[in-house]
C-alpha cells in the first residue's frame, strides 16, 4: 500500500516530499506542517461511498473483520498509508454515533431533524482522540517505534496511554501543572503511562515535547496532532457522519478548536472526497474557540488572516505571538481541553476554512457551561470543550449565518465524565478540584500505582525524568513476563 502514499510539505513554494516511513513532524526544508498525500490514480477506484456499507456484516469476524469493526479502518481505502493490514493497530475505536437531537433542537429554535450531535465521547478512551491515535500508532508500528509521547490537555494523554498499554509501547505524557481534568489524569495513570507534570501550561508542554522528540538519542515518537498521521484517522469522523446520513453532507459541521487538528482533518477529508467524486456538496465549517483561548478567532476575524492558497501571512501570526509573549498572555478557559494559545495546526485550519467556506467564533466560559448543561439535559452529555460547538451554533443561529432550516452536525469531542468537577460545580457550587499538587500528596500504596512526577519546565530535568525511571522499567519487564 505504502508506495502510493507519501508525506509532503503543505507550503506550496516548498512542497518537499518524504517517504511514508520517514519520521518528521515538520518539513525538514522549511519547517512547515506535513500532509499525507495519496496517488489516488494508482489505487483501486472507489465508485461510491455505499461501498463501505458491506463492512457492517463482516465486522469482528476475524481477519479483515478486525478492521471492519473499527470506525476508522472500515474506511481504510480512504487512508491507505499502511504497508500491510498487519501494521494496523486497532482497539475497536470509532464506533460512535450521530444522534438526531430533536429536544435540543427545539430548545434552540431549530426544526426537528436539523440538529445532529456526533458523540465522539463514545470512543474507548472517551474522546475523539482515539480516531487519530489508531492511525498514528499504526505508523509508529511501521517505523518500529518503542516509546511514544505527547503533550496534552488530557484527552490526548488518555488516548495515548490506552493505546500504548495495549500495543506494549512505553507511553510518556506531559501535562501542565493543575491544567488537566481529573477524569483524564486518572486515565493516563491507570493505563500506566509515565506522567510528567510540567510546571507550565499546554503550550509549554508542547514546546518541550517537540524538543525531546527531536533528540534521536531518546527514540521518542511524537503523538500530538502536529503528527500528520493523527489527522488521517480523524478524517473518519466526517465519514461516519456521512454514513449515518446515507452519504449526504449536512449543511454545517461545527467543532471546538484547540490545537486545530480536528478541523484540519475535516477539511482534508472533504477535499479528498470531492476530488474522488464521492461527495457532491462540501458542508460549511464553524470552528469555535473558547474566548480565553481565541488565537484563531482573533487572527481570522480581526486580522483577516486567510489560507490564500498556502501563501498565508506568517508575519501576522509571528507578530501576534510576540505580543502575547511580551504581555505574558496565556490561555485561560474553563474548557481545559481547548486551553491552548499557540495552536500548532493553525495553517492547516486556515486551509480547512478555505475548503469548507468556514467561519470562526468564540464562546465565553459562561456560554460553554450553559450549553454543556443543555446537552446533558437534552442528550447524552459531553465535556465543557465539546459544548463550545453548541454554544457556537446558538450564536450563528442568532446572527442568521445558520438558518433554522439548515442541517447542522455538532461534534461532541469528549465524554461528559471526563470532567465531573465542572458538572458538580455547575450544579452545586462546590469545587472538588484538588489536582494542583498531585505529586506531593500522601504515599499511595496500590500494587500498580503509577504516580505522576512533578518536573520543572527545564529540558535537562525533563530528559532526566524520562531516562531515569528504573521503577517503570521494572514494571514493563514484569508485564512482559505476565
Ligand atoms: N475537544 C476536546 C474534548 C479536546 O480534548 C480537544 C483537544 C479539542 C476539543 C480540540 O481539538 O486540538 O483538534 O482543535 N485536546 C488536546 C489534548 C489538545 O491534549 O487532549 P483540536
Amino acid at each position: 500500500m505504502s508506495n502510493v502514499a507519501y508525506q509532503q510539505c503543505i507550503n506550496p513554494s516548498c512542497g518537499a516530499t518524504y517517504g511514508i516511513e520517514a519520521v518528521h513532524v515538520v518539513c525538514q526544508a522549511c519547517g512547515s506542517l506535513l500532509d499525507i498525500v495519496y496517488d489516488w490514480a494508482k489505487l483501486p477506484v472507489i465508485k461510491n461511498l455505499n461501498f463501505f456499507e458491506h463492512r457492517w456484516s463482516t465486522k469482528g469476524t476475524g481477519g479483515e473483520g478486525r478492521l471492519d469493526f473499527s470506525g476508522i479502518w472500515r474506511f481504510r481505502e480512504l487512508l491507505p498509508f499502511y504497508r500491510t493490514e498487519e501494521d494496523i493497530v486497532t482497539i475497536g475505536e470509532g464506533r460512535t454515533c450521530l444522534q438526531q437531537a430533536d429536544l435540543l433542537a427545539e430548545h434552540l429554535g431549530m426544526a426537528p431533524g436539523k440538529l445532529l450531535l456526533q458523540y465522539e465521547g463514545l470512543n474507548p478512551s472517551g474522546s475523539f482522540k482515539d480516531n487519530g491515535m489508531t492511525a498514528a500508532f499504526t505508523h509508529a508500528k511501521m517505523v518500529g517505534a518503542r516509546r511514544v509521547a505527547c503533550a496534552s490537555t488530557g484527552n490526548t494523554s488518555a488516548s495515548l496511554a490506552m493505546f500504548a498499554s495495549l500495543a506494549r509501547l512505553q507511553g510518556i505524557v506531559f501535562i501542565g501543572n493543575g491544567k488537566i481534568a481529573l477524569g483524564k489524569l486518572s486515565q493516563a495513570l491507570d493505563y500506566g503511562a509515565l506522567t510528567l507534570q510540567i510546571e507550565g501550561d499546554f503550550d509549554d508542554c508542547l514546546r518541550r515535547i517537540r524538543q525531546v522528540a527531536a533528540d534521536p538519542e531518546l527514540g521518542i515518537y511524537l503523538m500530538n496532532s502536529v503528527n500528520p498521521f493523527r489527522l488521517e484517522g480523524q478524517k473518519s469522523i466526517m465519514y461516519r457522519i456521512l454514513e449515518a446520513r446515507d452519504w449526504q453532507s449536512p449543511d454545517w459541521v461545527i467543532v471546538p478548536g484547540g490545537n486545530l487538528g480536528n478541523c484540519s482533518a475535516f477539511g482534508k477529508a472533504f477535499a479528498e472526497l470531492k476530488e474522488l467524486g464521492l461527495v457532491r456538496k462540501i458542508p460549511r465549517l464553524a470552528v469555535i474557540n473558547a474566548a480565553g483561548a481565541n488565537t484563531l478567532s482573533v487572527l481570522y476575524n480581526q486580522h483577516g488572516l486567510r489560507w490564500n492558497e498556502g501563501n498565508y501571512d506568517a508575519g501576522t501570526i509571528r507578530k501576534f505571538y510576540a505580543v502575547m509573549d511580551e504581555g505574558k498572555v496565556t490561555a485561560h478557559t474553563v474548557a481545559s481541553a481547548i486551553e491552548i494559545g499557540r495552536p500548532v495546526n493553525l495553517p492547516k485550519a486556515l486551509r480547512a476554512l478555505a475548503i469548507m467556506n468556514g467561519v470562526v467564533r468564540e464562546a465565553t466560559d459562561e456560554d460553554i457551561l450553559e450549553h454543556r448543561a443543555m446537552v446533558a439535559r437534552f442528550g447524552f452529555g459531553c465535556e465543557p470543550a465539546s459544548a463550545a460547538s453548541v454554544a457556537g451554533l446558538r450564536m450563528l443561529l442568532a446572527e442568521g449565518v445558520i438558518g433554522p432550516g439548515e442541517t447542522v452536525a455538532c461534534i461532541l469531542t469528549g465524554h461528559e465524565l471526563k470532567d465531573p468537577n465542572v458538572t458538580v460545580k455547575y450544579h452545586t457550587g462546590i469545587d472538588l478540584k484538588s489536582a494542583q499538587d498531585l505529586a506531593s500528596r500522601q504515599e499511595p500504596r496500590g500494587a500498580l500505582c503509577n504516580r505522576p512526577m512533578a518536573v520543572a519546565d527545564d529540558l535537562d530535568a525533563i530528559i532526566r525524568a524520562i531516562g531515569d525511571d528504573p521503577a517503570r522499567a521494572g514494571r514493563l519487564d514484569s508485564r512482559k513476563q505476565s
